[in-house]
């Protein structure tokens, strides 16, 4: 079939405390925090933040919910590791700086001949970093992580199933990936084209029990797959429906971007994403991404409320943005719009209320 996925668009874990996922995405992986936001789901106002390069750039995001009120449970049906592309030679570093940072490693591996080394986030989340050469996209940098080490963006993800064959037949037929090939435990499946982050690894991990489903610290909660337009979703959507996926979401507008979800068979939450005009330029000039707490306008009007509710953060100085670390970003242009911005499909919106009487933690 032909793929409206292109790629990885982001992915999306459940950490603990909001200031703990900071300081490791920030100084351990060097990631730069791209957006300050709060989740658009249910009535308890909870951190949305978004990690990524330099640029911000689609395949590169990480977000995060601090979910630190309820435990999750890791386990198989989850997305189990983030991947990060870093260049040819750069593990030796990875591994000499996680050691600096007393940071749990699983020291130098190698899966389908490419050598990579996995890192332990506090609240147990795991992340990978994979040489790979060529790929040009340009990383965030620290006064520890230099530029010839730093991750490029999203090489792809693990995800643990217990049983591989309706988990394959969902990525290949729904989502039109292809297989390329099977190391051990590991299948591997890429989306047809050119470009980084096309890549999804599935761990096959028969006796691992189940992991939670539900929003838990310590639980990836989804992937999602970046599409070309609005049309596409729902065009996705259809094709879910025909394979008997009846479960598929609305369209639910998440501000910088528009998004549909289905339950995989594997039990992995998958997302299909389309980008509106801007991204994450549409509400925060380059330079300044991530410095301030921003809301979707349709929360506004409850601004105070949320905030009395959100522990306090402190961004480290070192991740503010400096001028030799932003560059001019790609733009991020939605590639079908209509001469306003309107949307070209019916958009879901959740109007909360955060009534900060009612919550009881
Ligand atoms: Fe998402």
């Amino acid at each position: 079939m032909t793929s409206l996925v292109q790629g990885v668009h982001h992915i999306t874990l459940c950490p603990g405390g909001a200031q703990q996922d900071i300081d490791f995405f920030t100084q351990i992986l060097g990631q730069r925090l791209v957006k300050q936001t709060v989740l658009m789901d249910g009535n308890i106002p909870i951190y949305h933040f978004y990690y990524g390069n330099a640029d911000a750039d689609v395949g590169s995001i990480a977000t995060c919910f601090p979910y630190s009120r309820k435990p999750g449970r890791a386990g198989s049906g989850q997305l189990s590791c983030t991947s990060y592309t870093v260049p040819n030679g750069a593990i030796a570093f990875w591994k000499e700086h996680f050691d600096r940072h007393r940071a749990e490693h699983s020291g130098v591996q190698e899966r389908f001949g490419t050598k990579y080394l996995r890192v332990r986030h506090p609240v147990g989340l795991l992340f990978e970093m994979i040489e790979e050469s060529g790929d040009n996209r340009n990383p965030w940098t620290t006064t520890q992580i230099p530029r010839d080490a730093g991750t490029r963006g999203f090489f792809g993800a693990v995800l643990s199933v217990r049983d591989v064959r309706d988990q394959e037949s969902f990525f290949v037929d729904a989502l039109g990936f292809r297989k390329v090939g099977v190391d051990g435990p590991y299948h591997r499946f890429e989306v047809p084209g050119t470009g980084p982050g096309r890549i999804v690894d599935l761990h096959v991990e028969p006796e691992r029990a189940p992991g939670s489903w539900g929003f838990g610290a310590g639980t990836a909660h989804h992937i999602a797959f970046n599409v070309e337009t609005d049309d596409a979703l729902v065009k996705q959507k259809a094709v879910y429906e025909e394979m008997g996926f009846t479960d598929a979401s609305e369209i639910k507008d998440r501000f910088y971007f528009h998004s549909m979800y289905v339950r995989s068979p594997g039990g992995i939450l998958v997302e299909c994403t389309a980008n509106v005009p801007g991204g994450f330029f549409k509400d925060e000039a380059p330079d300044e991404l991530g410095t301030k707490l921003l809301l979707p306008p349709w929360f506004e009007d409850q601004r105070n409320a949320i905030v009395s509710q959100l522990e306090p953060i402190t961004v480290p100085e070192e991740n503010r943005p400096r001028q030799e670390t932003t560059s001019a970003p790609r733009p991020v242009v939605a590639a079908h719009t209509t001469p306003g911005n309107e949307p070209t499909v019916p958009l879901s919106r959740y109007k909360a209320t955060f009534d900060a009487d009612k919550q009881t933690t």
